[in-house]
């Protein structure tokens, strides 16, 4: 099946990027959030970050307005019914998904695939809240979604191969390198990566060295990119906890248990880049 159209439910820092790579790629994309506030700020995040690329010189000014006029912005749900594919991109509360997957299954053609980006809760039951759980699939994409390469594909207890397939080839045309993973709590990376983020919240609680300082080890020492408590910010602490206690419950283990002090900027509306604090300010 050749994916022409993609919706796209959400418009926060990964709906947005998933229309830009999109649009990018030569395929429309029709991006739905709640309020027409949402939906602009999302248009001036991707504008921002075409921009980039044209600074760079991967895109002309001309190739940029062709992109920017491939992505439709509405805050109407039946609007999607034209796409190929529904991505789902809200914000990570499963009672939340299920809703909105419930709904969105009510409108799209039956053969539409619907996808989630969901960061850790389990693909079988989100496709479960839908009529076609072989049409369904985990496409897990990475922040910032034009820069990292991968996309996760999970496939739920009942999503079919083809469905895989397509969703699989989707990434490439997306100029992404997808990985298939099997349903579990955090797929893979972030079933590794936020008990990583989640330990550096508590060097950081217990004292044994600066935010800062945390950083620079991890960045010096083991050559990440960014240090884990930067990498937190720019995740949201809480889409980071969220990630935490799917994991947390889903295994039951404690050595998932989010950091006292992660709950507490949460708590406090310390959620990194997007509120402008989290573990460093930002202008
Ligand atoms: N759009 C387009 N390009 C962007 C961009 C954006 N939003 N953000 C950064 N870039 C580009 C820059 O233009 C630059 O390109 P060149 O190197 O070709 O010039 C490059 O990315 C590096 O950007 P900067 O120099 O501005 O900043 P940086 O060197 O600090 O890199 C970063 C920024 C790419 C984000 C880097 O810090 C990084 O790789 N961090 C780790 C990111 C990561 O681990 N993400 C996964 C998070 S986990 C997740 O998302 C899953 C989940 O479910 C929680």
């Amino acid at each position: 099946m050749s994916i022409k159209t993609v919706g796209i439910i959400g418009a926060g820092a990964m709906g947005n990027g998933i229309a830009q790579v999109c649009a990018v790629a030569g395929l429309n994309a029709i991006m739905q959030d709640i309020n027409d506030a949402a939906l602009g700020k999302a248009m001036k995040t991707i504008g921002g970050s075409l921009e980039r690329l044209v600074r760079k010189g991967t895109l002309t000014e001309a190739q940029t307005a062709e992109v920017l006029a491939r992505i439709k912005t509405t805050t109407n749900p039946d609007d999607l019914a034209v796409s190929d594919i529904v991505i789902e991109a809200a914000t990570e509360n499963e009672a939340l998904k299920l809703k909105l997957l419930q709904g969105i299954d009510a409108i799209l053609p039956p053969s539409t695939i619907i996808a989630s980006n969901t960061s850790s809760i389990s693909i079988t039951k989100l496709a479960a809240a839908t009529s076609r759980p072989d049409k369904f699939i985990g496409m897990h994409f990475f922040n910032p979604v034009p820069v990292m390469a991968l996309v996760e594909i999970i496939t739920g207890l009942r999503t079919s191969e083809a469905t895989a397939d397509t969703v699989a080839e989707l990434a490439r045309t997306l100029g992404k390198t997808p990985i298939g993973v099997k349903n579990s709590a955090g797929f893979v990376v972030n079933r590794i990566l936020c008990p990583m983020i989640n330990e550096a919240v508590f060097t950081l609680q217990e004292g044994l060295a600066t935010a800062e300082e945390i950083d620079a080890g991890m960045k010096l020492g083991c050559n990440h990119p960014i240090g884990p408590l930067a990498l937190c910010d720019l995740v949201g602490l809480d889409v980071q906890l969220a990630v935490m206690h799917v994991l947390y419950q889903t295994f039951n283990d404690p050595k998932y248990r989010p950091a006292p002090l992660l709950q507490e900027m949460v708590d406090a509306g310390m959620l990194g880049r997007k509120s402008g604090q989290g573990f460093y300010k930002y202008g």
